[in-house]
């Protein structure tokens, strides 16, 4: 699907009052006074998660459990994909379990959740929006990664930041910044333009109206084991020799 910047705006609304619908349909709440529009941004890279049975799968890695070491472990992956990551899929399959949002495309039930005002709506967007973020954060780093990328992302970058370089110094000091849990992204806007941003939590970019080019979890379960209290030195090494600059690529090329 073409991002949205694209479609008329009686297309935005329209997928707006679907997202709606599908969360009234699963019996969420929603607050009354909406959001900004936001955009549906479909991420052809992510992978899909939803089984034939309708219930979301926990995605294998794309690479062995030790091929991120140093910088991440395969401790801190028996931890973080095989059961953190794991709990959240199991926590969103359970809550949407017999609701209008069982068997959903896993972006469809981030959205239906997103903004939600009781309680439930909270709990199921943290969960669908915590498997979302690592599913895209695993594929954000490659053992072969790191260097700078290449061709058409690499000209978005020196044209939206003057340089590779200071796109990677925003990047760590935005992400580095963030205080508590969240996550640090390279992102574009409708238009293109490319800039860096944090989120807390579980919270995403595609609820904002951006697009997602690349990730890095910043909660503690995702260093702290490796790398202890030197958030710094985890997101240096990571942009160093993980950050999966083709994953960028084929995002921002999507
Ligand atoms: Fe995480």
């Amino acid at each position: 699907m073409e991002p949205t910047s694209n479609m008329p705006a009686l297309g935005r609304r329209q997928l707006m009052t679907g997202a709606a619908a599908l969360a009234a349909a699963a019996g969420l709440g929603q607050r009354a006074s909406a959001r900004p529009a936001f955009v549906r941004h479909t991420q052809e890279a992510v992978p899909a998660t939803t089984q034939a049975s309708g219930a979301l799968a926990l995605m294998d890695l794309p690479y062995e459990s030790n091929a991120l070491e140093p910088v991440v472990s395969a401790n801190t992956i028996s931890f973080h994909h095989d059961k953190h990551h794991r709990a959240y899929v199991n926590n969103t399959n359970a809550a949407v379990a017999g609701s209008a949002l069982e068997g959903k495309p896993l972006e469809d039930i981030v959205r239906a959740a997103f903004d939600g005002s009781d309680a439930k709506s909270r709990s199921l967007f943290n969960n669908a929006a915590q498997v979302w973020n690592h599913d895209f954060y695993w594929r954000s780093m490659d053992p072969d990664g790191g260097g700078k990328p290449e061709g058409d992302l690499l000209a978005a970058i020196e044209r939206d930041f003057g340089s590779f370089e200071l796109m990677a110094e925003s990047f760590a000091k935005v992400a580095g910044g963030h205080f508590a849990s969240g996550w640090g992204w390279l992102v574009a806007d409708e238009e293109g333009k490319l800039s860096v941003m944090s989120t807390g939590n579980a919270d995403l970019p595609l609820v904002h109206g951006k697009r997602a080019l690349l990730t890095i979890d910043v909660w503690e379960h995702a260093y702290y084991l490796d790398h202890q209290n030197r958030r710094a030195d985890y997101i240096r090494q990571w942009m160093e020799q993980l950050a999966n600059w083709r994953f960028a690529a084929s995002n921002l090329a999507g």
